[in-house]
């Protein structure tokens, strides 16, 4: 039997390509609310049913529940307000019971939004609770910060004509994930979420865990993320190197999450776990720092989250990580688990350092990068 998606049901809230042509025409009449990137993001992700069981905008009983109890006003864990900011002139122009046409930051029409209320935020307030801070440094609050201050709440449609996610021959669906995992015969399969391009610490903790299960699914996010991340196209040519030539092709799945980065560590580390249960994934990997940034999160906060979910609820299970380096006295990748190494005896590089180096046009050591991936790295930092 399949993990069944969070809620019990996957949403579709995607069109027939004929309809889609025609809602298209009519939303040239409709009242409009652009979106930026990172809700562009959402709107697809509530579409595809990657966000399940919401099927729109989170309205203000929601909002609130998210942000005091980490739970839907109906009472299922959820760490994340998916909410629909627009600017006070869009707002008023929108009464509940009309529909909008919400438009792509390219300028073409993405979706619909059946707007059911519309309400005021609480900037500061949504900020500490998800991301601990509201220290507007911080790439996630600085972004809510951009965003317009009035939230439309209300199911939604998608309308969007082309491919979002930049990578359309690497995206698949909620539901074509769980065709490929049924495919394959797994009963258990792994979610790996990340914004970087594979180390030798992500791969060692990858294979740990695929040592327990059937099936690694390998889902980078690939929406918005902080200008000085590794950039999607050059991460995605490392992601398809390494697989090639360490991983057995018959266990691991390669696909995207387009989704936006918001650097929330803990809630944020929830709300991927979500996404990738919708994705058909029984078990999500939680490493040191999950979506941290800065010094914002202790190093395992995003791990101890989860005893403070309901675990039946959640249903999908964290496999958890301490920090993996590789340990020059064994000679392999190890954690202070199963290492006897001392500090000094440990190599491991910050991303930062990484991009240091790269930029100076050093190639990342063996222990820290395999050689097909620095290859690919040196070569985008070259350009
Ligand atoms: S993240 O923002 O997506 O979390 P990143 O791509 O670096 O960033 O991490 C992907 C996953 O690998 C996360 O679960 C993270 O906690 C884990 N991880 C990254 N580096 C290490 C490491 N050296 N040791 C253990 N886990 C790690």
């Amino acid at each position: 039997m399949p993990i069944e998606p969070y809620g019990g049901t996957l949403v579709d809230r995607t069109v027939a390509p004929d309809e889609a042509a025609a809602l298209r025409e009519g939303a040239a009449d409709m009242p409009r609310i652009r979106l930026s990137d990172r809700v562009l993001s959402d709107l697809y992700l509530l579409s595809v049913g990657g966000l399940s069981p919401l099927t729109g905008f989170m309205g203000s009983e929601d909002y609130e529940s998210v942000l005091g109890r980490t739970r839907l006003a109906g009472g299922l864990p959820w760490s994340v307000p998916i909410v629909l900011p627009a600017t006070p002139e869009e707002a008023t122009a929108l009464a509940p019971g009309r529909t909008a046409a919400l438009i792509a930051p390219d300028g073409r029409v993405a979706g619909l939004v059946d707007a059911e209320e519309v309400y005021d935020r609480q900037l500061e307030r949504e900020c500490s609770s998800v991301y601990g801070t509201t220290d507007t440094d911080h790439p996630g609050v600085a972004a809510v910060h951009a965003l317009g201050p009035r939230y439309v709440a209300g199911p939604v449609r998608w309308l969007y004509e082309d491919d979002m996610s930049g990578f359309p021959d690497r995206n698949l669906t909620p539901a074509k994930v769980r065709e490929r995992i049924a495919e394959r015969g797994w009963r258990t399969t792994v979610a790996f979420q990340t914004r970087n391009p594979i180390h030798r610490a992500h791969e060692y903790i990858q294979k740990c865990a695929l040592e327990l299960v059937d099936g690694l699914l390998v889902h980078p996010l690939v929406g918005e993320t902080k200008p000085d991340d590794v950039p999607p196209d050059v991460r995605m040519r490392c992601y398809e190197v390494i697989l090639e030539h360490y991983y057995p092709e018959d266990r691991v799945l390669l696909s995207v999450l387009p989704a936006a980065m918001r650097y929330a560590g803990p809630r944020e580390a929830i709300h991927h776990a979500i996404m990738r249960r919708n994705y058909g994934c029984t078990h999500f990997i939680v490493g040191r720092d999950h979506a941290g940034v800065g010094n914002y999160y202790g190093t395992y906060d995003a791990q101890e989250i989860f005893e403070t979910i309901d675990r039946d609820a959640l249903g999908i299970r964290p496999m958890k990580f301490e920090h993996a380096f590789w340990c020059t006295v064994t000679g392999q990748m190890a954690t202070a688990k199963t290492s006897p190494s001392g500090p000094d005896q440990r190599i491991f590089l910050s991303g930062t350092k990484v991009r240091e180096m790269l930029a100076r046009g050093e190639r990342p050591p063996a222990e820290f990068s395999r050689p097909e991936v620095a290859d690919v790295l040196m070569e985008a930092y070259r350009e």
